[in-house]
């Protein structure tokens, strides 16, 4: 078995030269989201996990460090096969340089307080897509019995026993539904969260507690119930595909003009992506081994609102607008769920798109063509975006800060040669 440590690549910077049609076939990766929220409750366990189908990316390889810091044992193949066993636990405080690391690392806060009765996280603040606060987690974990003090961005909670209650999210939080789902599998008694996420990392989730013991009804819907027990056992679980990773390189072979199956894909995950894929006139078949994407010509624009699932995704904005800026006409968008999502076009009219933004919302003219230039992934969905817009550009495209991409793409320049991008990307060690 080897470590993650030894097995990510980190890509400072990836060149790309415009012009070349993707085809053929990829396979995709485990879900990212999945993954960590899955992980991140194996701190409920006592008893050995295996998870197959973990992707070999850099936040997997963050709360794999986060793991062991805790005190558990954690092991990923070479072959995405992650065994965990936190039977012993030894730590309930998070360390701060992984908390900064990766904001997903709060996921670990109910899982521990449930566990040991007492949890410490420190909180980054804002990041590079918005404020992303945690009031609803802390909210989640109040109604559940727990003190929470919130001090400088520290988030200290305590309790004797967790005991089920009723809350309502003012927003359908996914990190919170999680949150709040770990925690109340061992509360006594049962909680019902009201305005749940319905997104398929918060079924996911569910479904792996479910096979550890617990019981959860309701996942995939607005209300969810859990019934407290009071402990869980080992499982063996398999990760769903990676519904942004999907919809990344449905959208790239949309810019090409190209034809990508992509073998594993979910359809019924990304429906809003394939009725707009449709609507900008891309062909796209469902079928039962994955998803078949062909572009025979030119997209159309559209309006894009992003929402909480099933609604448009917030991760797909950014690629998609990509798509847009050489759709003929004009199109729109409006980020409903991250305040600051739109950094990436400020990039893509260094290639020559024609965009400008308004606090949540965006208006792109399409352009017949982009050109390459140097630019930066200023986060890890803007950093895909301008993979996708660069794929099709005219001449050589050199995007910086990559890193912020390998944190959720597995195999990604591989995986783009393999389709006939030219790609070069220089590669060293991660973490
Ligand atoms: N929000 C609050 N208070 C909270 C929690 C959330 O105001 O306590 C707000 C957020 O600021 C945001 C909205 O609610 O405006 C939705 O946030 P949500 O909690 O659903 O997001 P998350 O759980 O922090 C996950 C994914 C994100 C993805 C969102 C939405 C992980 C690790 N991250 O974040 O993924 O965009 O759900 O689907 O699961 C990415 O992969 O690039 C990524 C950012």
């Amino acid at each position: 078995m080897l470590g993650m440590t030894e097995l990510a690549p980190q890509v400072a910077k990836m060149t790309i030269e415009g012009g070349y049609r993707l085809s053929g076939e990829v396979s995709a990766s485990g879900s990212k989201n999945g993954a960590l929220a899955i992980m991140a409750a194996t701190l409920l366990v006592k008893g050995e996990i295996v998870l197959h189908n973990i992707p070999h990316i850099g936040d997997v390889c963050t709360m794999i460090d986060m793991l062991h810091a805790l005190g558990a044992k954690a092991d990923l193949s070479a072959d995405g096969v992650l065994v965990v066993n936190a039977s012993t636990i030894s730590q309930s405080e998070a360390p701060p340089d992984l908390v900064k690391k990766m904001r997903a690392s709060v996921s670990v806060l109910g899982p521990l307080l449930a566990r040991t009765g007492w949890a410490r996280v420190a909180i980054p603040g804002g990041c590079d897509i918005g404020s992303r606060p945690i009031d609803f987690h802390i909210k989640g974990i109040r109604a559940l019995g727990a003190s929470v003090r919130n001090d400088h961005g520290v988030v200290e909670a305590q309790c004797d026993n967790l005991i089920g209650a009723k809350v309502y999210l003012d927003f359908p939080s996914a990190g919170a539904t999680q949150q709040i789902m770990t925690a109340a599998s061992l509360a006594q008694g049962t909680t019902v969260i009201e305005n749940a996420a319905s997104e398929p990392e918060v079924t996911d989730l569910a479904s792996f507690l479910v096979q550890c013991g617990a019981k959860i009804q309701g996942a995939g819907t607005g209300t969810i119930q859990v019934e407290g027990v009071s402990h869980l056992h080992g499982t063996e679980y398999s990760i769903i595909p990676d519904r942004v990773e999907v919809g990344t390189f449905a959208l790239a072979a949309a810019n090409t003009r190209g034809d990508v199956f992509i073998r594993g894909a979910l359809s019924e995950h990304n429906t809003a992506l394939l009725q707009k894929l449709l609507e900008i006139g891309v062909a796209v078949r469902a079928e039962e081994t994955g998803l078949c994407v062909v572009a025979r010509r030119g997209c159309i624009a559209t309006d894009i609102v992003t929402m909480p699932y099933p609604g448009f995704p917030t991760d797909l904005q950014q690629p998609i607008g990509a798509v847009l800026a050489t759709a003929d006409g004009t199109s729109i968008i409006t980020e409903k769920v991250y305040e600051h999502r739109f950094k990436y076009l400020g990039e893509l009219n260094r290639m020559g798109a024609d965009t400008h933004t308004e606090n949540r919302t965006a208006v792109i003219r399409g352009v017949p063509k982009l050109h390459g230039a140097s630019v930066s992934a200023c986060d890890l969905r803007a950093g895909a975006a301008l993979v996708i817009a660069a794929l099709a550009a005219d001449g050589i495209t050199e995007i910086s800060d990559m890193e912020h991409v390998y944190r959720g793409y597995e195999q990604f320049t591989s995986k783009l040669t393999a389709l006939g991008a030219v790609v070069r990307a220089e590669e060293v060690c991660f973490c």
